[in-house]
């Protein structure tokens, strides 16, 4: 990992300031079950980020992971690669991975990956940027580069952080990892910003009341980090803050050859230390080599146990259950016994909402966008920004000699809704025509070999929208189900059964949200079993009656 350096800015709190790296990298480990739990069988419902993390895990704690996978392994981590390449990929779900993300990068080193800076807009990884709003073409390298007005935006943008959530005084707490002073900023924040949008953050703020609508506008369409968050207007402003505090939107990265290759390293990795299990051990080998497909149904198995059964209808029994797809497929895909769950954990499981996204992908014979114009001296085309249909266009450089892919469009709500019907040949067609006004004469159809892939995750039964995007007054929900793993005050007939994911983490289309939960959710499997963690290395539930996300009264 590029940046250890211990005061960067990590993603540690602001709801919950637990140190999940320090607990993943502690010589002591995660913590032990007694013997007699030794190798007993936990489902896991979903071979993502989330699925597998627990499970490996788990298996190192001695138990017996088996995991549940109704499409691919690896959930939103899918690099779908050009038929007839190497390692040219697409990569359909996570694509770019801030370096705050202590969790996941744990994983990546762990499996000796390779990561370069991610090409976003006005970094140098992109080397340039076009930005074309409302018909005017803007060329850049930085963000000096622009009109007066996209500094005025970028600036207002920052003081209205400043005044409307001591965001530097937050995020040096943040990289002290005070967690009572984060406590102390944050908390009150929550209060006041759950129930209000980003939209009424931006206008209410003195920053942006003293700048014209324009203003507005353009950072709708620019916005901070990765570009323009729009889509994410009528969002709570406390899904965005956790954004901007945490870093996740800036310094970001890419796996070479493919994000997917973290999933399938976990389910194929033997840990070098582990409990019970021979040296050797891996998630594939306990699980026979593959996943079983779908859970069809979760149950109570009557003996203190479930029952989980797969599409198949082979029923198996296990001593606790870890769901981690997105929480509406228990109601729309899964038949989960009502009794598992509260009805107001059940409430908050169905009302969480999920946004669209689609992306276009083409794959190229080389980055001739490198060519110069000989003209201008300018890249013949470059990462591009816009309010045409593409929103962001993403160019990928695998070598001079070798195919370039490019994203023609990456879209959010009602720009990937306008492409959802479409075949993968007509998005491709209408990105093109859009590019054309950006870079007329420019052929890049001419440039395009293999099939086009695209992807709109709302379409796909096995999640029905791309990732979580909390609306206002959605706290109190991801609480709920954040809180969860924490079960000692539960009625028994409802303990055992535990949640992870991006979608109950409170940091939604981020990895690192899925890889804190599912380690929320072995701490909960651990201790539901009789376990706990050593004394040196606390875990998050042991440390979570201190810590734990403020309380909104009901
Ligand atoms: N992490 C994803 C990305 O980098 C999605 C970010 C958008 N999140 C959102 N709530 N709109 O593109």
């Amino acid at each position: 990992m590029p940046n250890d350096e211990s005061d960067a800015i990590s993603a540690f709190g602001p709801d919950f300031p637990f140190a999940y790296d320090d607990w993943l990298a502690h010589p002591a480990g995660l913590g032990a079950v007694p013997a007699e739990k030794h190798g007993a069988r936990v489902a896991i419902i979903g071979a993502g980020a989330a699925g597998l993390v627990a499970g490996y895990e788990l298996m190192r704690l001695g138990l017996r992971p088996v995991l549940y996978e109704s499409a691919r392994l690896g959930g939103r981590l899918r690099s779908q690669r050009f038929e007839g390449t190497e390692g040219i990929v697409a990569e359909l779900g996570g694509m770019r991975f801030p370096v705050s993300s202590r969790g996941f990068y744990h994983y990546v080193d762990l499996l000796g990956l390779e990561t370069r800076p991610f090409p976003n807009p006005l970094t140098p990884a992109a080397g340039s940027t076009v930005i074309d709003l409302e018909g005017e073409t803007l060329y850049a390298r930085t963000l000096d580069d622009l009109p007066p007005l996209y500094r005025e935006v970028a600036a207002a943008y920052h003081q209205a952080l400043e005044d409307g959530a001591q965001f530097s005084a937050l995020q040096a707490a943040m990289r002290a990892r005070d967690a009572q002073r984060i406590k102390a900023i944050w908390d009150p924040i929550v209060q006041a910003w759950d129930e209000r949008t980003f939209y009424d953050f931006v206008v209410s703020s003195q920053a942006f009341r003293k700048l014209s609508f324009r203003h507005r506008e353009v950072f709708g369409q620019v916005g901070f980090g990765t570009g323009g968050w729009d889509s994410d207007f009528p969002n709570s402003m406390l899904e965005i803050l956790r954004v901007n505090l945490g870093g996740f939107d800036d310094e970001q990265r890419y796996v070479v050859g493919g994000v997917e290759q973290v999933a399938q390293g976990i389910w194929r990795q033997a840990p070098e230390k582990l409990t019970y299990w021979p040296a050797g051990t891996t998630l594939a080998g306990l699980n026979a080599g593959a996943t079983r497909g779908r859970a069809q149904a979760i149950a109570h198995n009557g003996k203190g146990g479930f029952a989980v059964m797969d599409q198949w209808g082979n029923r198996d029994d296990y001593e606790a259950v870890v769901v981690t797809c997105q929480s509406h497929l228990l109601t729309t895909s899964i038949d989960a016994e009502e009794s598992l769950f509260d009805q107001k954990l059940w409430m908050a499981l169905d009302r969480t909402r999920y946004m669209q996204a689609a992306k276009t992908f083409v794959m190229v014979d080389r980055p001739f966008w490198k060519d110069k114009d000989p003209d201008t001296g300018r890249d013949r085309m470059s990462m591009t920004l816009t309010d045409r249909i593409t929103r962001g266009t993403y160019l990928f450089d695998n070598g001079d000699d070798r195919p370039g892919v490019i994203c023609l469009s990456y879209s959010w709500m009602t720009d990937a809704l306008k492409v959802l019907p479409l075949p993968a040949e007509r998005r491709v067609e209408l990105a093109l025509s859009a590019l054309s006004k950006i870079y007329p004469g420019l052929d890049i159809a001419g440039h395009i070999i293999g099939s086009p892939i695209c992807v709109s995750w709302e379409a796909d039964e096995n999640f029905l929208g791309a990732f979580k995007g909390a609306l206002p007054g959605h706290y109190r929900y991801n609480h709920r189900m954040y809180g969860h793993f924490m079960q000692a005050d539960l009625p028994e007939s409802q303990r055992g059964i535990f949640m992870a994911g991006d979608g109950v983490s409170w940091t939604p289309a981020w990895v690192e949200g899925a890889v804190q939960t599912a380690l929320n959710a072995v701490w909960g499997v651990m201790t539901h079993l009789g376990g706990r963690s050593p004394d040196g290395n606390p875990g998050p539930g042991d440390l979570y009656p201190a810590l734990k996300p403020v309380d909104l009264v009901d």
